[in-house]
C-alpha cells in the first residue's frame, strides 16, 4: 500500500512545486512588490542574501526596482532601498512597524526578560533615556585614561604586538579581545573588567552563539549551543546581580560607571529600575557595542594600513593637537580639534557600517507611496542604509576610502529635522544617504560612546605605530551578525621610535 502511494505522492509534490515557480513568472499582481524569482521554497533567496547582501540588493534593484519582496528563510521579507526607503523604515509609525517582533526572538534570550524588545516600545524608549545619561562628556573623560591603561598592558603583553620593534598582527585575533577589555572597563565598570580575566570570556562567546544567523529562525531549537547561550546568560545576569548587591550594600561610590547610572535611574511614576532590568541591560550594552565597535577598529585599521600616508597625515594632525614626545597627552576634549580622525572613522562606517540590513515587522498593510504596491501586513521590512551610502547617486567614487570627502560635505544629520522619542533630540534623518547608527525611535544611543572609544584607540596606535595591510583590503565576511572583515587580516606594525 505505502509502496503504490509512493508515486502519488511524488506527483502531487512535482505538481505542487511546478504550480510554485509558475506562480512566481505568471502571476505578477501589480498591488505587490514583485518577487525576486527563487527555485527553492523556504529557502528562497537566502543564499544570495546571504553571501553578499550588497550584490544581492543591487541585481535585484536593477531587475526590479527600489521595493521588492524575496523569500528567505520561510519569511517574506521587502526591501525598500535608498533615501525614501530609509526614511520609510526608520520614520515609520509604531502602529505601522515593529522592531520588537522582528528581534525579540533573536535578542530575548541573549539580553533576558524585560529589556530591550521584550518590553513595550514606551518602556525601551525610558530604558535608553537612562543610558544616555550615562554617556555623557564627564564620563567620557574618565573612561579615556582607563581606555590607555588597558590598551598598554594588552598591546605590551599580546603575541602579536608586544614590546618588539616590528611583526606581523592578526587583527581578527587580537581586536575584539582589546575591544571588549576597553569597552567593559569603562562602560561596564571593573569587576566586569575583572571577570574577563577570569572566565567572562567563555561565557561571553557562549553568550554570542544565540546571535548565530540560524537562531533568526529557528531560535528555541533545543540545540547544544542554545543551552550553553541559556547558561552563560543565567551565570551573567547573576553575575551583575552580585555587583549590584554589592555596591548597594557599600556605601563607597564607585564611580561614573553605567551599573551606577541604573541603580540610580527612576521611571516616570517614580519606581527604581529592577535589578534583573539593569543586568538585562547590561549584557544589551555589552553586547550591542562590542561587535559593531570591534568591527569597526579592524576595519579602519586595514583601511589606514592600505593609505599608509594618511596615517602619517593622521601622525601630523595629532603632534598639532594632542603634543609631541613627553608633552604628548590624549585628551578627550581635544577630540573635536582633530577633524580628519573623525573623517576617517566616519568614512569607514559609510564604507563598512557593522550592520546591513534593519528590519521591522509590518502590522498592518502599508501602501508605498507614489506606486500602487501595498506591503503585507505580517512580512519583514528591511531598509539598508548602507547601500544608499555606497551608492554612486549620492557619493562620487563609492567605493573608494577617501576620509577627505567629509571635509567637503554637508552633515546631512545636523541639518535634518529633529524630534524627541523620550530620549532627547534625534534625527529623523529622512534625506540621508548615510546612516550608520540608524535613526528615529531605535536610533543608536551609542555613537558618541563609540566616536570617543574609537577616537582613543586609534591615537594610541597612530602615536605608537605605523603600520601597512598585509596584502589586499579583505573582503566583507557576512556570515555573523556583523560585517567583519573576511580572513586573513593582518596588519605589518612598526614601533615609532
Ligand atoms: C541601535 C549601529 C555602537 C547601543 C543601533 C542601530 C544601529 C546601530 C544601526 C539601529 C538599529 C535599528 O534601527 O534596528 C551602531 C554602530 C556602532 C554602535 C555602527 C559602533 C560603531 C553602539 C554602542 C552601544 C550601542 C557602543 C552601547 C553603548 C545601541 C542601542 C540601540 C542601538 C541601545 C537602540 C536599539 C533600539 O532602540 O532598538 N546601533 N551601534 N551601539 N545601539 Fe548601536
Amino acid at each position: 500500500m505505502a509502496v503504490s502511494l509512493l508515486p502519488l505522492v511524488l506527483s502531487g509534490v512535482l505538481a505542487w512545486y511546478v504550480g510554485y515557480i509558475l506562480n512566481q513568472i505568471t502571476n505578477r499582481n501589480p498591488k505587490r512588490p514583485p518577487i525576486v524569482f527563487h527555485w527553492i521554497p523556504f529557502f528562497g533567496s537566502a543564499i544570495s542574501y546571504g553571501i553578499d547582501p550588497y550584490v544581492f540588493f543591487h541585481e535585484c534593484r536593477q531587475k526590479y526596482g527600489d521595493v521588492f519582496s524575496f523569500v528567505c528563510m520561510g519569511r517574506k521579507m521587502t526591501a525598500y532601498l535608498g533615501v525614501k526607503g530609509n526614511d520609510f523604515l526608520f520614520n515609520g509609525k509604531l502602529a505601522d512597524l515593529s522592531a520588537e517582533e522582528a528581534y525579540s526572538h533573536l535578542t530575548t534570550p541573549v539580553f533576558g526578560k524585560d529589556v530591550v524588545y521584550d518590553v513595550p516600545n514606551h518602556v525601551l524608549m525610558e530604558h535608553k533615556k537612562f543610558i544616555k545619561s550615562g554617556l555623557g562628556f564627564p564620563q567620557f573623560r574618565s573612561y579615556v585614561p582607563l581606555i590607555l591603561n588597558e590598551m598598554n598592558a594588552f598591546l605590551n603583553t599580546s603575541p602579536e604586538f608586544g614590546p618588539g620593534k616590528e611583526g606581523v598582527a592578526d587583527l581578527l585575533k587580537t581586536m575584539p579581545v582589546m575591544t571588549i577589555f576597553t569597552a567593559s572597563r569603562t562602560l561596564q565598570g571593573a569587576e566586569v573588567r575583572e571577570g574577563f580575566d577570569a572566565g567572562f570570556a567563555d561565557l561571553y562567546h557562549d553568550l554570542d552563539q544565540g546571535f548565530s544567523p540560524i537562531n533568526f529562525v529557528f531560535p528555541w531549537l533545543p540545540l547544544p549551543r542554545n543551552r550553553r547561550r541559556d547558561r552563560a546568560h543565567n551565570i551573567m545576569q547573576q553575575t551583575y546581580l552580585n555587583i549590584i548587591k554589592q555596591r548597594r550594600s557599600s556605601p563607597e561610590n564607585p564611580g561614573s560607571d553605567m551599573i551606577w547610572t541604573l541603580m540610580n535611574s527612576k521611571y516616570r511614576d517614580g519606581r527604581l529600575l529592577k535589578e534583573h532590568e539593569i543586568a538585562g541591560i547590561m549584557i544589551a550594552l555589552l553586547m550591542a557595542g562590542q561587535h559593531t565597535s570591534a568591527a569597526t577598529i579592524m576595519w579602519v585599521l586595514t583601511l589606514l594600513g592600505s593609505k599608509p600616508e594618511v596615517i602619517e597625515m593622521l601622525y601630523e594632525e595629532q603632534k598639532r593637537v594632542l603634543g609631541e614626545g613627553e608633552n604628548f597627552h590624549v585628551d578627550f576634549d581635544k577630540y573635536k580639534d582633530l577633524p580628519l580622525l573623525n573623517y576617517v572613522i566616519r568614512e569607514t562606517l559609510r564604507l563598512h557600517p557593522p550592520i546591513h540590513s534593519i528590519m521591522r515587522k509590518v502590522k498592518r498593510d502599508l501602501p508605498v507611496p507614489d506606486s500602487k504596491m501595498v506591503i503585507p501586513a505580517g512580512s519583514h521590512l528591511l531598509a539598508a542604509p548602507g547601500y544608499s551610502a555606497t551608492h554612486e547617486d549620492f557619493f562620487s567614487r563609492a567605493k573608494e576610502f577617501c576620509p577627505e570627502r567629509w571635509g567637503e560635505r554637508p552633515d546631512d544629520e545636523e541639518n535634518a529635522e529633529q524630534i524627541d522619542y523620550g530620549y532627547g533630540l534625534v534625527s529623523k534623518g529622512g534625506s540621508s544617504p548615510y546612516l550608520p547608527f540608524g535613526a528615529g525611535r531605535h536610533r543608536c544611543i551609542g555613537e558618541q560612546f563609540a566616536f570617543m572609544h574609537l577616537t582613543t584607540i586609534i591615537c594610541k596606535f597612530v602615536h605608537d605605530y605605523s603600520w601597512t595591510t598585509v596584502g589586499k583590503v579583505p573582503d566583507v565576511d557576512y556570515s555573523s551578525m556583523v560585517a567583519l572583515p573576511l580572513a586573513p587580516v593582518k596588519i605589518a606594525w612598526k614601533r615609532r621610535d
